[in-house]
């Protein structure tokens, strides 16, 4: 849990109030206020608390026993605190080096001391062909202490001597005599001016965003025509701004696709499960539906999915309310029928757009118009489906 003095000023950032009308409203003098802030002095944890109370109540426009913005705001950033391995980039780009060649790559939500996109494409620079490297970063490195401001890291050489397989250490060394990070005006959002003005420069995103802010990366980068390669969760999928890239083949899913595990802040609390700490005392958590989503080119997607399965209307149930079946494996997709058929999001995994074509979705009743339908079978609820046709089947719908 963060101290409570960094829990005063996150309720005072989340009111949005200079700190001299936040002191006014709560009544607190200016100068105490500020003491708390800059931790020179700590306040009680009941005016915390009650402050946390208030402020809660304030934005649900009535008083609610037990609200709070503090505990909403901690879930929220334990969801979007997942620092990737460098063994997982890795893993990932190596599919797509010739893309790289001659490109200026753009990691904008990547702390340049501290994220392992920097440090990977610092490493593999002269390896890839590299043009340019730019990382933006959005917080304060704890490391050399640029305060307040984003920063970012601009490269457009690195010497020889350093490779994949230099340590660490030696990367630092090299940042810090070469000076090549700067202060950014302001907060390094990548969705503010000045960003985006670096992302218009730029040719390829690679990065693992907040996954509350993926769906306005994606877009902000489709928007400008940029490449991409960035991690997210699958639920992301089927949200509106995601799904139309999908089915329109503006976007692909890359090649790693369930299991990824990820480094956690220290103040990380325990879970049951998909988190462990390791003997270095790093806290770890892991997602079973982590992905790469990207638009280049990727050798997997032109791959012809081999079907052995022939439809047989026993076997096949159609849905309630929809003319398609449901198929709950992608190893039983038939390969006779030529009708609509509802897969597992996992079948996108195998999607090669030569063969299939994607015509929706079928989920649980969002607001999405591309979702199609509610997926019963009999009245039982299914798993969210993508609903596809097979362009080369050789049978017909029944
Ligand atoms: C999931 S973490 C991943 C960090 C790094 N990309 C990695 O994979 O290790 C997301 C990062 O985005 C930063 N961030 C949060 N909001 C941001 C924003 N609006 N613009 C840019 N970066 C942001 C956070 O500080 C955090 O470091």
């Amino acid at each position: 849990m963060a101290t409570i003095n960094a829990q005063i000023r996150e309720l005072r950032k989340v009111s949005g109030l200079s700190q001299t009308t936040f002191a006014e409203k709560f009544e607190i003098p200016t100068s105490t206020l500020q003491d708390w802030e800059h931790n020179r002095r700590t306040p009680p944890s009941y005016v915390v608390s009650m402050i946390d109370k208030l402020l809660a109540s304030e934005k649900a426009d009535k008083p609610v026993i037990g609200n709070s913005i503090l505990n909403k705001a901690k879930s929220a950033k334990d969801n979007d605190e997942f620092y990737t391995t460098y063994e997982t980039i890795e893993k990932e780009v190596s599919h797509y080096t010739a893309a790289f060649r001659n490109k200026i790559v753009l990691c904008n939500c990547d702390d340049p001391y501290e994220s392992n996109f920097p440090k990977f494409f610092i490493k593999n620079f002269n390896a890839l062909g590299i043009k340019k490297l730019v990382c933006t970063s959005y917080m304060p490195s704890e490391k050399f202490s640029l305060v307040s401001n984003g920063y970012v890291l601009m490269l457009d050489n690195v010497p020889k001597t350093i490779g994949s397989t230099s340590e660490d250490g030696e990367i630092y060394e090299f940042l810090k005599k070469n000076n090549s990070v700067k202060r950014l005006e302001g907060n390094g959002d990548f969705r503010s001016d000045e960003c985006v003005g670096i992302l218009k420069e730029s040719d390829i995103v690679v990065t693992n965003p907040p996954f509350s802010l993926f769906r306005e990366l994606i877009s902000l980068v489709t928007e400008y025509n940029k490449q991409f390669l960035v991690i997210g969760n699958q639920n992301a999928i089927t949200y509106k701004e995601i799904f139309p890239l999908i089915q329109e083949n503006k976007a692909w899913i890359g090649y790693q696709f369930g299991d990824m595990s990820f480094k956690v802040p220290q103040d990380s609390e325990p879970r049951e499960t998909r988190f462990w700490i390791d003997e270095t005392g790093q806290k770890w958590r892991s997602l079973g539906n982590a992905m790469w989503l990207t638009n280049i080119d990727i050798k997997r997607r032109h791959r012809k999915l081999d079907l052995c399965k022939c439809c047989d209307a026993k076997a096949y149930r159609k849905y309630d309310e929809y003319d398609a079946i449901e198929v709950s494996k992608v190893a039983d997709i038939p390969l006779d029928y030529s009708g609509i058929m509802g897969v597992p999001i996992t079948f996108l995994n195998k999607y090669n757009p030569e063969q299939f074509e994607i015509i929706g979705e079928a989920n649980h009743g969002s607001d999405n118009s591309f979702d199609l339908f509610k997926p019963t079978v009999d009245g039982k609820l299914k798993f969210k489906r993508i609903l596809i046709r097979n362009k080369m089947a050789m049978g017909s719908a029944y």
